[in-house]
């Protein structure tokens, strides 16, 4: 059987580390707070000169690298974004056009924080349906351009970054083994950037209502995160006539510590068989689980043969879950 399989992860994270303390000369905020709260202490912001787009082609690069695949060899990139360059065209092209991908097509999703998982769906269903072969996958972010940095209740929840995986064809038990996709968007107004698309203009009002920053209402997004995540990845488990013990590893999106120790309790995992990095990166939206992934990969974590589960909610509402033999 022709499955999906992962052969090369990659990641990049921008230099500039914005700690809680720095944001307490700025914001009525404080470090036992966050950390308390979100378990958060650090995060990464992006450069004035750096945009998604490079972000997503320097993860690429590692990616592909240790696949030891070449650019021109890809057949279709997706990225994973709420945060492009422009609204349109898609910062895939611009990924396409800076890694010299000539022979690939590329477009976006936009699936917020579940958005990476939507992508690698997307490429898998394409290598299962023998429409592609190399696929470079991508979730990227600069949230910090979209956040309201004077809105205590959001701006310290977010970070910068990208990851990004190579998907192969190959004729093997391991590989991906199942996607789910959900969506409700019936509460989008709970966590949504108003503006500016074609709704809401920019105009003098719009603007200094900072309409084009992120609003979240953080209590009802966390109640619906936690059973999302729970029932995507119950979901995935019973798909495939496995068990929480069947899983070595367990990748959640890393929106915060609370969310995702409710999400794995809810489920049934315990503590060691859950990957957490949000302590030193936030949340970065789409880039979350392939930063961990690469992150995992690059310190021994994923062994051949391990059965990895990615799991991801974010706006839309849109939520999701990858298992995978590793
Ligand atoms: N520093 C200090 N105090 C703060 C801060 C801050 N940064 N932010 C809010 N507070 C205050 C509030 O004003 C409030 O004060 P009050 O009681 O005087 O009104 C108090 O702290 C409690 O506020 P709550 O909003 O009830 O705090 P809560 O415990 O719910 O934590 C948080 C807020 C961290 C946002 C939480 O709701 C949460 O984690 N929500 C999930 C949302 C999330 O992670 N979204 C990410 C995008 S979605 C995703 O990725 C899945």
């Amino acid at each position: 059987m022709i499955r999906a399989r992962i052969t090369g992860t990659g990641s990049y994270v921008p230099q500039k580390i914005l700690t809680n303390f720095d944001l307490e000369k700025t914001l009525d905020t404080n470090d036992e707070w966050i950390k308390a709260r979100t378990g958060i202490s650090e995060r990464h912001i992006a450069a004035d000169d750096e945009n998604t787009s490079d972000l997503a082609t320097r993860a690429a690069e590692r990616a592909l690298e240790m696949a030891g695949v070449k650019a021109e060899d890809l057949d279709l990139i997706v990225v994973g974004t709420i945060t492009g360059d422009y609204p349109w065209p898609a910062t895939a092209c611009i990924v396409q056009s800076n890694l010299g991908a000539v022979n690939a097509g590329a477009f976006d999703v936009s699936a917020a924080c579940s958005g990476f998982l939507y992508a690698l769906s997307t490429a898998v269903d394409r290598i299962e349906a023998g429409r592609s072969k190399k696929v470079l996958v991508i979730g990227a972010e600069i949230l910090s351009r979209v956040v309201d940095w004077e809105d205590r209740n959001t701006c310290i929840l977010f970070g910068d970054a990208a990851g990004a995986v190579v998907v192969e064809a190959q004729e093997s038990e391991h590989g991906i083994l199942s996607t789910h996709l959900h969506a409700d968007g019936t509460h989008l107004k709970l966590l949504y950037q108003p503006g500016f698309g074609t709704k809401l203009v920019p105009n003098e009002e719009s603007l200094k209502n900072k309409e084009y920053t992120l609003k979240m209402e953080g209590n009802e997004v966390f109640k619906v995160a936690v059973r999302s995540m729970a029932d995507v990845a119950e979901i995935a488990l019973k798909a495939n006539d496995m068990s929480v013990e069947d899983v070595d590893l367990f990748i959640p999106h890393q929106a915060n510590i609370r969310i995702l120790k409710a999400t794995a309790k809810r489920i049934g995992f315990k503590e060691d068989q859950v990957y957490v990095n949000v302590d030193r990166f936030g949340n970065t939206s789409g880039a979350t689980i392939p930063l961990a992934m690469d992150e995992a990969n690059r310190a021994g974590k994923l062994k051949e043969g391990d059965i990895v589960l990615l799991d991801a909610f974010g706006g839309g509402f849109t939520w999701a879950s990858v298992l995978m033999r590793w």
